[in-house]
């Protein structure tokens, strides 16, 4: 039977004091993480590309209005010199960071491994795994021992997807970085992923209810923040009932 999760009777942690850089929160699932981010009181901070997209973005966010704690940095963040800049930008306008999660990517599919472009490739293979170890590169030794770095991964990451090579492949490479960050910061900071399986989210046109929800992995991840003993762990919540199961292990909803 399909699990049902009212997020209405979820217990949000209180991380008022933390200021939470959401790399890719614009994006599908972003929306959910700066959604439930902010319903903690943490200071919100997304990077983004472009103009164009921060202003859909508040848009998908109208119904929440223009709340203080949300705040954006256009620029590119996603090779290693830029995302040092926009590291720097970030802490000299906002103050010292104390959470990055790291919610880039995008999904392809649609042609067996011999199939496959040099074009995709480059794009969704370099360009995204760039993108994810910029960001890591450039936050992880500005984060405090109580912080975070946490990854938001697919669970293409555990297990191939046929007709996405591609995607399956920079997964599986991403979720490998979780694993040796978490072994390299040591003590420094903690670091946390999560493997998710399909996620509902404002572009999805058909939504099965067994999906889990964007604001789901929002808790998630802000429950990890707040409990200072997650670390070096993968939650993973393919469907609802495995992610009930991580909501409550967290202590972010009622048994
Ligand atoms: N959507 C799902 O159902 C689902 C399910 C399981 C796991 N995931 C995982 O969740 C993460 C985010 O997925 P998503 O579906 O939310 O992605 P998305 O909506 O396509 O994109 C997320 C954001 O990534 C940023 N970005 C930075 N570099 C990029 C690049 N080279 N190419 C494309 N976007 C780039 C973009 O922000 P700016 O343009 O504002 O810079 C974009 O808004 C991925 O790791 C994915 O595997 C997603």
């Amino acid at each position: 039977m399909t699990e049902t999760i009212d997020l209405d009777k979820a217990l949000y942690p209180d991380l008022s004091e933390r200021r939470v850089v959401i790399a890719g929160g614009t994006g599908d699932v972003g929306e959910g993480l700066v959604r439930a981010w902010l319903k903690t009181g943490a200071h919100v901070v997304v990077p983004s590309r472009s103009e164009g997209k921060v202003g859909e973005f508040r848009q998908a966010l109208s119904d929440i209005g223009t709340p203080e704690t949300l705040s954006f940095a256009v620029g590119d963040y996603t090779g290693f010199d830029a995302a040092q800049r926009m590291a720097e930008r970030i802490t000299a306008e906002h103050g010292p960071v104390t959470d990055v999660v790291a919610s880039i990517g995008g999904w392809w599919q649609g042609k067996p491994l011999w199939e496959i472009s040099e074009q995709d490739w480059q794009r969704y293979f370099v360009g995204m795994t760039t993108a994810h170890v910029a960001t890591a590169r450039a936050w992880s030794p500005r984060l405090p021992r109580t912080g975070t770095y946490q990854l938001i991964l697919g669970g293409s990451a555990v297990a191939p997807v046929p007709g996405a090579s591609i995607i399956s492949m920079q997964q599986a490479g991403l979720l490998m970085m979780r694993r040796v960050l978490s072994e390299e910061a040591g003590e420094r900071h903690r670091v946390a992923a999560q493997i998710l399986g399909p996620v509902v989210t404002r572009a999805r046109r058909r939504i099965d209810p067994d999906w889990v929800t964007n604001e789901e992995v929002g808790l998630v991840s802000a429950g990890i923040a707040a409990r200072p003993e997650a670390t070096g762990e993968d939650y993973i919540s393919h469907d609802k009932t495995q992610m009930l199961g991580t909501l409550r292990g967290l202590g972010l909803y009622p048994q």
